[in-house]
């Protein structure tokens, strides 16, 4: 086949890019220079990134920001974002300092119960099964002890394994359900590792003890923590919500209140009042180095739990009071993985105080309801455009070449004139002539 090739992990990290260059690139030495020019001069600091994941070739920026004014639960917090998406960075600042005015964010975990299965079939009589799993469940337990020892010295480890019957979906198949507590940890491998004792441990006892065939399929931790849960808040009176953008507080409360049922009820409109939300949780789960992408799907999972997907934020106004916040599962880490590797990663949780991962989670939340507050105080009143058009000026300037003196010039132009792509077009070249 064209372009396959054997043994490409073996190659040296320039070799690599020679082939690339050679299969892809014609041999254009300036995609090289592209290439190599995002290496970092400090060969130890490359190497530490080049080792993070496999067939590294170069760094892929992204840019970190911060949004400084957050006050969440009386501690006043800059939260740092790693996001490549104008606007979301301002309007998280933007919202921190309206709820500042306003008594801050408040957020609390409710539980931080992680989960991990063993997947098994078994063909053979039910009730045999049950008898096994209660005499092999303390085994499973102390058989995993070596692993577990650590963690629960400072605390967590094990909570409990469950054998969970689900024959009725799928012929033979059934699962040990086990939970635990890993503190500080996100705790992937740790469970991962338990998991797998507990296969081995039921494997070898149903040899012995169970008539039928019992075959492990997999044993994995799941990413769906529905009872790894924090919530964040804010409320004031209506009265209180007034500022520039909103004369009218009673009537923005309202609407703003629609905006959010909406989204709970229209799941094309949940997803994008979502993904708003993520906007926030994203930036700041991947500045302090924890699994985006486990985040996303335990997150989406949860606003589809009641069998219909819709929003994660919800809004009510009771007694003259507003009231807006977010529940959502996080399992997060600020022990382990990237947070003790990735420099930047150990910046942003100094910045952050060190926070435990109870801390980190509220923080994250908060950062999401911040990112929904600003887009729905957007959309309910000027639109999403007027400020995220403003903000995406930089980029359309930069896609155009503009020296700094255009810049400077377009940039004060665009003060009192609404920013779309066409009329930053016709302004450059209106210059340019
Ligand atoms: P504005 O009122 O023009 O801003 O808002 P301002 O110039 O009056 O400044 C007020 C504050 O905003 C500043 O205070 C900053 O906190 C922040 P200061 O620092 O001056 O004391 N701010 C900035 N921070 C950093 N850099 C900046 C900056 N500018 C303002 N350059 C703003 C402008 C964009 C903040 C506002 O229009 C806004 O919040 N818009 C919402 C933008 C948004 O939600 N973007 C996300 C991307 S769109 C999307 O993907 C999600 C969506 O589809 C979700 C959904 O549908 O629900 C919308």
């Amino acid at each position: 086949m064209q372009n396959a090739i054997s043994g490409f992990s073996k190659l040296s990290k320039t070799q690599k890019i020679d082939w690339l260059l050679e299969t892809y690139f014609n041999n254009d030495e300036s995609s090289r220079k592209l290439v190599t020019q995002y290496f970092n001069s400090d060969e130890k600091l490359q190497k530490l990134h080049d080792e993070f994941i496999e067939n590294t070739i170069t760094n892929f920026y992204l840019p970190l920001g911060v949004a400084p004014n957050f006050l969440i639960n009386e501690t006043l917090y800059t939260i740092p974002m790693a996001i490549e998406e104008s606007s979301v960075v301002a309007a998280a600042s933007k919202a921190a300092k309206y709820w500042l005015e306003r008594g801050g964010f408040k957020a609390e975990v409710i539980s931080m119960v992680k989960i991990g299965q063993v997947h098994f079939t078994y063909a053979g009589k039910k009730e045999d099964l049950l008898n096994f799993f209660t005499t092999v469940k303390s085994q499973l337990i102390s058989d995993a002890s070596p692993i577990t020892k650590n963690m629960e010295r400072r605390g967590g480890g094990i909570l409990d394994i469950e054998l969970r019957d689900k024959t009725e979906e799928l012929d033979h198949y059934y699962q040990l359900h086990a939970t635990f507590e890993t503190l500080d940890a996100m705790g992937a491998n740790f469970i991962n590792s338990c998991l797998e004792q507990f296969a081995e441990t039921l494997k070898l006892e149903a040899e012995k003890s169970l008539e039928g065939q019992l075959d492990i399929i997999m044993s994995i931790l799941s990413n769906y923590v529905p009872d790894c849960l924090v919530r964040a808040e804010v409320r004031c009176k209506i009265e209180d919500l007034k500022d520039k953008d909103i004369p009218n507080p009673g009537a923005f409360a309202e609407k703003f209140k629609q905006a959010v049922s909406i989204a709970e009820v229209e799941p094309h409109r949940a997803v994008t009042h979502n993904k708003g939300i993520m906007n926030g949780i994203d930036a700041v789960v991947l500045a302090t180095g924890n699994d985006f992408r486990a985040v996303e799907a335990g997150v989406h999972a949860y606003a589809s739990k009641d069998g219909k997907y819709t929003s994660l934020t919800h809004c009510s106004i009771d007694n003259g009071e507003f009231c807006f916040w977010l529940e959502i599962p996080l399992a997060l880490g600020t022990v382990g993985g990237l947070t003790s590797l990735h420099p930047l990663v150990k910046f942003a949780l100094q910045m952050l105080g060190k926070p435990s991962a109870k801390d980190l989670m509220k923080i994250v939340a908060v950062a999401g309801l911040a990112q929904n507050f600003a887009a729905l105080k957007s959309l309910t009143t000027t639109g999403i455009q007027q400020g995220h058009m403003k903000m995406h000026l930089m980029n359309i300037l930069n896609q155009f070449e503009a020296t700094e003196s255009e810049k400077t010039q377009l940039v004060e132009h665009f003060k009192i004139n609404t920013v779309t792509h066409s009329a930053v077009v016709e302004a450059i070249s209106k210059m340019r002539k």
